[in-house]
């Protein structure tokens, strides 16, 4: 293959797990908890009606970190959805059938963690892998490196968010390692060396992010696996985005690094606000209103499932709108981030 690899450590700042956790007081973490957080394994629907609001089990009042129940749970029965070559399991379109097994799979890991605490922040360990032509092109510096970590940090933290909307999901992501890679044939193919690309640089468990940059064709911004992907195809795991996505990078529209916001997204479980369009179960999420198809620009104010309650997402970080326009996760879709984090990454529920 030719390719030079080269791992540049630079370990930056990384804290223990939950390291960061100053500006969340005990308080605001069991708080939280009691608002809802707490894992609740909710038997399989059967008919697919929308999923219910805060469907609360009796909350945990002592706050009690989590188990290794989380450990047992991520290696759990999960049949797999789809090989996650297949564009289905990239974030690129998953059909109402997928979802729904996706779902189930995570009702069924939540089912031993029922009534643990659900206590975020739960810090992210970033590790980004630059794929490069020989010439340079895609090499990202550094700097836009670190910008886009700072971008997912902030986004997840709620920065971006106007008003009321914005939601401190307790995500927070810190760069670990970068490894840079020159090589012709995996920058102009990536998608066809990918499953290589991923299992010789991949670092870290389920709990780490590893963010592939590299050129993709044209109208491809990015794609990411799912939590639930993870026990079957560990080497897999992880988001991948066109070099030019990141803050600052030549891509018109999408260059102020939400492809990245939004593929994390998918990578802690998250569908598009246009999942199933306006059919129920939607995204799965109940504050998200259904919304028929995917935006373009930024269209505020669409409503494309009239009959049903709310205007379009178009905002929402799910959505596929401008970077400029996206602005927020909601308090549902925290809520399944969560879910997914302690039900198939797990860091922090691990004690
Ligand atoms: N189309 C891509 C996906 O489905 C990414 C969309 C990102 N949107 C953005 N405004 N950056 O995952
Ligand atoms: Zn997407
Ligand atoms: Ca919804």
């Amino acid at each position: 293959m030719g390719n030079r690899t080269t791992t540049v450590r630079e370990v930056i700042g990384r804290s223990p797990r939950g390291g960061s956790a100053a500006t969340w007081s005990g308080l605001a973490v069991c708080a939280l908890a009691l608002t809802g957080l707490v894992a609740n394994a909710l038997p399989v629907p059967t008919d697919p009606g929308p999923v219910r609001a805060g469907a609360a089990a009796e909350p945990d009042p002592y706050c009690s970190p989590g188990s290794d129940a989380a450990d047992t749970a991520a290696r759990a029965a999960h049949t797999r959805v789809a090989d996650p070559g297949a564009d289905a399991a990239e974030g690129v379109e998953v059909t109402p059938e997928q979802a729904a097994e996706y779902e189930d799979q995570l009702r069924e890991a939540l089912v031993p963690l029922r009534g643990h605490e659900l206590a975020p922040p739960y810090t992210v360990p970033v590790v980004v892998h630059v794929i490069s032509a020989e010439d340079g092109r895609g090499d990202v510096s550094d700097r836009r490196i670190q910008e886009q970590v700072d971008v997912l940090d902030q986004a997840y933290r709620g920065e971006y968010a106007l008003g009321s909307e914005g939601t401190d999901t307790g995500f927070r992501f810190e760069l670990a390692d970068v490894t840079r890679n020159a090589d012709d044939a995996w920058f102009r193919d990536f998608n066809r060396y990918r499953d290589t690309i991923r299992s010789r640089l991949r670092q870290g468990g389920p709990e780490t992010l590893n963010i592939y940059t590299t050129e993709l064709e044209s109208g491809l911004l990015g794609y990411s696996t799912f939590p639930q992907d993870y026990p079957d195809k560990p080497s897999q795991d992880g988001v991948v985005i066109a070099h030019d996505t990141l803050p600052g990078g030549e891509r018109d529209r999408f260059n102020e690094g939400h492809t990245g916001t939004h593929e994390v997204g998918h990578w802690l479980g998250l569908f598009h606000t246009f999942q199933n369009g306006c059919r129920s179960p939607g995204d799965y999420v109940d504050d998200t209103p259904y919304e028929r198809e995917a935006a373009a620009g930024c269209p505020k104010g669409r409503d494309s499932c009239p009959d049903l309650p709310g205007e379009d997402p178009v905002t929402n970080f799910m959505n596929y709108s401008d970077d400029a326009c996206m602005t927020h996760f909601t308090q549902g879709q925290t809520r399944r981030m969560i879910e997914h984090w302690v039900a198939f990454r797990g860091g922090d529920a691990r004690v």
